[in-house]
């Protein structure tokens, strides 16, 4: 059977409704918040600051540390709170979706270090938290060469959709998801995940509605950051 109708009505090509805001940590040195749909993600960065142990330290350039974390209750079946193989898995391609953007040669011997907390969680929370987490380290002022928006696309059934939530991520006919970061300014992929099959085709259409979906996501995260720093400077 085709996927004729998206579950929640959406077109094929339709994100869910987006929501972000700057500054939700008041100790932190940056923070966010961006929102799309139910999925929830929250950043905060603290630093640069000199990392220790002083034998982690690299005099010719800092890290992004980064620790991705859902809350237990963000799902309706209570998630195991503490680290897992997955939280791990999704902090490290955080960094590494981020650390293109960032010029940590600026930082020697010092780390930034990143947390990202899923308070709500209906799928593409990794692609929320990366989101967030660009705001949060532009607004924490560390010197970036673009912003990194990221959303998720995928197959449900047979059809190339924008945004999968979990109803379709689980549907009955398989699903295919895709993380995807994008700096809109270079023009760069800096993540790109894959879980499930997709034809050569598929993937093509797949990354064309990723880079619309993204560069949506971008003139939000660079109205946010003007609209916080505009109200600053009253
Ligand atoms: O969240 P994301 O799509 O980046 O990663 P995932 O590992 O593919 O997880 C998909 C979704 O499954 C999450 O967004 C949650 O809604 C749900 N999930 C859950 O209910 N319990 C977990 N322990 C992990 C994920």
């Amino acid at each position: 059977m085709s996927y004729t109708k998206r579950f929640d009505g959406r077109k094929f090509d339709e994100m869910r409704k987006t929501e972000a805001k700057i500054g939700v940590i008041k100790r932190a040195d940056g923070s966010a918040m961006f929102k799309i749909g139910d999925t929830i993600a929250i950043a905060a960065v603290y630093g640069p600051r000199k990392l220790h142990p002083r034998f982690l330290q690299n005099p010719s350039k800092g890290i992004l540390r980064c620790n991705y974390d859902m809350a237990s209750f963000s799902v309706p079946d209570r998630k195991r709170p503490g680290p897992s193989r997955r939280s791990s898995e999704i902090s490290l391609v955080t960094a590494k979706s981020l650390s293109p953007v960032l010029d940590l040669s600026k930082h020697p011997n010092a780390v930034i270090d990143l947390f990202i907390e899923i308070t709500q969680a209906n799928a593409g929370t990794r692609c929320a938290g990366i989101t967030a987490a660009s705001m949060a380290l532009a607004h924490a002022g560390i010197t970036m060469k673009d912003l990194v928006s990221s959303i998720s696309v995928g197959k449900v059934s047979d059809k190339v959709v924008v945004d999968l939530d979990k109803e379709e991520e689980d549907h009955e006919e398989g699903a295919t998801d895709i993380p995807i970061a994008y700096s809109p300014r270079t023009k760069d992929f800096t993540l790109l995940q894959l879980d499930g099959n997709v034809s050569k085709k598929e993937l093509k259409e797949a990354l064309e509605m990723s880079k619309k979906g993204c560069e949506e996501i971008y003139k939000l995260q660079v109205k946010t950051l003007k609209d916080h720093f505009k109200g600053e400077g009253k």
